[in-house]
């Protein structure tokens, strides 16, 4: 029997300085960690990140509340009473546990430092892979297979993770290549090119980094950050063999009825930019382009994409929610979801919401969050969900580079 012996949580940092929790589960004496990520642009709808408020540690960031709920709460519902290998009953029993609607009372950090580490263990007590163990836990009929997949890297940074006056948050190449190994040195030679465009154009200072990795230079436009991005590719000899995504978050420059990108917009008006930039440029991929309440214009600027074959993704608007993402496919929103597992707080209805996205003939793109940690459990997560699909920031930053480098030594295993 492989019963959870000991559940001990701590306070660690993440990869902006901020507390965040990390858990370890004990199995048969075998000691199985995960910690949780943190997000700077959240959606409104995630489940609940539960901090100290006490202005005198952190700011007022401290997870100690959190770390007492794993350890005084809900290590006692499972120490001696379940199997690791029980994913959805350990989930279920958290769930109860907290009773609320967005895991309010118990926090979604501690549920999911939690929740993770027992998956861990459920990998480790069944000599499994944990890409292997989290394929297992997928409904069978979602009909995914394990494989590696293609990085999106985040190179040029805005929006709340830069101080720049960039409206747009993310600016992502994602190279053509056979192999998860191609595309990673690909997507570094560019990074490295895209260094020296920038250097020489806005000085050296500006090619200081934002909190996932990529350059943050001062520039207002996307026509000016996807510019940047061509002139790297081309000059790195690559042009036509990478795509570029973007992440708009745009929930961040919207305002009392008009969106700032940054010249003042309705939606309307940023539906037809939109389509002027796909036009112009090689992206295929675009994530939250309007405000996260705004089902219908993601569904205006996914019909009149459609021709093309663009991916329109759903972050802040799905989050990772069932509930959400149902919404999103009756009103035809979307065409991908963005799964990040700390959205929702459980790994099972992380797979629940997977399996929804598939069903409805969406894709799925798994992501990392702008504060990280170095576990590295999403590389896992989108090989075992065979996705084909992660961004995990910029191939630069130790936080991000860990899931790269994790998935560099899964495609040399499954190559074996
Ligand atoms: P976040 O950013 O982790 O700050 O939410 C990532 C994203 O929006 O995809
Ligand atoms: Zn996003």
């Amino acid at each position: 029997m492989s019963m959870i012996s000991l559940i001990k949580s701590r306070e660690i940092l993440d990869s902006r300085g901020n507390p965040t929790i990390e858990v370890d589960v004990t199995v048969n004496n075998h000691k199985y960690t995960a910690a949780v990520p943190s997000g700077a642009s959240t959606g409104t709808h995630e489940a609940l990140e539960l901090r100290d408020q006490n202005s005198k540690r952190y700011g007022g960031k401290g997870v100690l509340k959190a770390v007492n709920n794993v350890e005084k709460k809900l290590a006692p519902l499972l120490i001696g009473k379940v199997n690791c290998i029980q994913q959805k009953k350990i989930d279920d029993l958290m769930l109860k546990a907290d009773g609320t609607s967005n895991k309010s009372k118990l926090g979604a950090n501690a549920i999911l430092g939690v929740s993770l580490a027992c998956a861990r263990a459920g990998a480790g007590e069944s000599g499994k892979e944990l890409y292997q163990y989290v394929h297992s836990l997928l409904p069978t009929k979602t009909n995914s297979k394990i494989s590696l997949p293609r990085p999106f890297f985040n190179v040029i940074n805005g929006g709340m993770h830069a101080g720049n006056s960039l409206p747009f948050q993310e600016f992502m190449i994602s190279p053509q290549a056979k192999t998860f190994r191609e595309a990673l040195r690909i997507g570094a030679e560019v990074y490295h090119t895209l260094k020296g465009i920038i250097a020489k154009k806005y000085g050296k200072l500006a090619t200081n980094v934002g909190d996932e990795g990529g350059f943050a230079p001062p520039i207002r436009t996307a026509e000016e950050g996807l510019e940047l991005l061509i002139k790297a590719i081309n000059k790195s000899g690559y042009s036509g063999k990478v795509d570029i995504a973007m992440d708009c978050a745009a929930s961040e420059f919207y305002k009392n009825g008009s969106y700032y990108a940054p010249k003042k917009m309705t939606s309307g008006q940023l539906v037809n930019y939109y389509l002027k930039l796909l036009k112009k440029y090689p992206i295929i991929s675009i994530e939250d382009p309007f405000e996260q309440e705004d089902f219908q214009s993601y569904a205006k600027l996914r019909k009149r994409s459609e021709k093309s074959g663009i991916q329109i993704v759903g972050d802040d608007l799905t989050v990772t929610n069932v509930d959400r993402i149902k919404t999103a496919i009756q009103e035809k929103s979307c065409n991908c979801l963005l799964l990040k597992v700390n959205q929702i707080g459980t790994l099972t209805e992380a797979l629940q919401a997977v399996a929804l996205a598939y069903s409805a003939g969406w894709k799925v793109m798994v992501s990392h969050r702008s504060g990280e940690t170095e576990d590295t459990f999403i590389a896992d997560l989108a090989v075992g969900i065979g996705c084909g699909m992660i961004k995990s920031g910029a191939p630069c930053r130790g936080e991000r580079t860990a899931k790269y480098n994790r998935l560099l030594r899964i495609e040399e295993e499954l190559n074996k």
